[in-house]
């Protein structure tokens, strides 16, 4: 056992393919590094001690809103064997959650790769992915995995199905902007609402689903031909396609034109939407800046500027 215990996870962007992802579609996502969580992990006097933003006490008091988190720790403890060891768990985010950046699956990884540190025992992605799905799903519900896998991998992923998932090297030289709402989405909450859409009206809706998939592999055939024009083009056709099955709103709406009226060359929500970020792409730096600058007059409460190449 060591004195302190250091658990680190990146979040994600998805750079395209959302909600389709859940119905067998293929998705892109990129981890995102711009902000992370890191948890520490110390000895604990009496019982399981946790602080986080939205808590600080006993895990055993700790309110249902992190019931995954409870879940993950204890999940962890008995597989390791370490029932009987009281620890302090401290988590530190620089991500915001409920931003579609994957937090929920970056606090989860961040603990458990911190726990497995401070017991000093050895973890491999296939351990890693099991523990993690546990919490995802009490988040989640049925999450398609996208944001663990992303997140674990440290590398852009290409995402067709739990068994299919490709380490991808993309050729993009562009930047992306992300920019923050600054309004809370509900994974949860919208996943079910898109399922509700298409009990009502399957046709309609999964063809919506289907052309987000060709969009998708569009982007992937573009990502490898560094064709940003392109790219950016799909990006806004599926934002589009997201506004029609409801997941956008006015606030995200307007983000988006703010980074196309700056020259952004593309630009959607990304993750579960209703809230969250949106990505634009853009050239090089000098525009990148200028359609941040957009976003953040439009009402961004904050705005990273990511470079495909350097960045990941
Ligand atoms: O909002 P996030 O970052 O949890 O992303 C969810 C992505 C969805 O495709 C909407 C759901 C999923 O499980 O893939």
């Amino acid at each position: 056992m060591k004195l302190i215990g250091k658990g680190i996870a990146s979040g994600k962007i998805i750079l395209a393919g959302e909600h389709a992802v859940v119905y067998n579609q293929p998705a892109i996502a990129v981890p995102f590094f711009a902000a992370q969580i890191e948890t520490l992990v110390t000895k604990a006097p009496v019982e399981h001690l946790i602080e986080c933003d939205y808590y600080k006490g006993t895990l055993r008091e700790a309110p249902t809103s992190i019931n995954g988190l409870r879940t993950i720790i204890l999940n962890v403890m008995d597989y390791l064997r370490k029932d009987t060891h009281p620890v302090n768990i401290d988590i530190i985010s620089s991500l915001p959650s409920g931003s579609g950046l994957g937090s929920s699956a970056s606090v989860s990884v961040s603990v458990v790769r911190a726990l497995f540190d401070y017991f000093d025992c050895e973890i491999n992605d296939s351990i890693l992915y099991d523990l993690v799905e546990t919490s995802e799903r009490i988040y989640h519900l049925n999450p398609s995995g996208i944001d663990m896998r992303t997140i674990i991998n440290s590398k852009p992923v290409w995402f067709e199905n739990r068994d299919d998932i490709k380490v991808i090297s993309s050729q993009l030289s562009g930047y992306i902007i992300v920019a923050d709402s600054g309004i809370k989405g509900n994974t949860k909450e919208a996943v079910s609402e898109v399922r509700e859409l298409i009990r009502e009206d399957f046709e309609e809706i999964n063809k919506k689903m289907e052309s987000i998939g060709e969009a998708v592999r569009s982007i992937q055939t573009n990502l490898f031909s560094d064709r940003l024009r392109e790219v950016g083009h799909s990006m806004t056709y599926i934002h589009n396609l997201l506004k029609s099955i409801n997941v956008s709103n006015d606030t995200l709406d307007r983000l988006v034109d703010s980074a196309l009226s700056a020259g952004a060359l593309g630009a959607k929500l990304t993750g579960s939407g209703k809230g969250g970020c949106v990505i634009a792409l853009a050239h090089d730096t000098v525009s990148s800046q200028k359609v941040a600058k957009a976003m953040e007059t439009e009402g961004a409460t904050q705005t990273w500027i990511y470079s495909l190449k350097g960045d990941i």
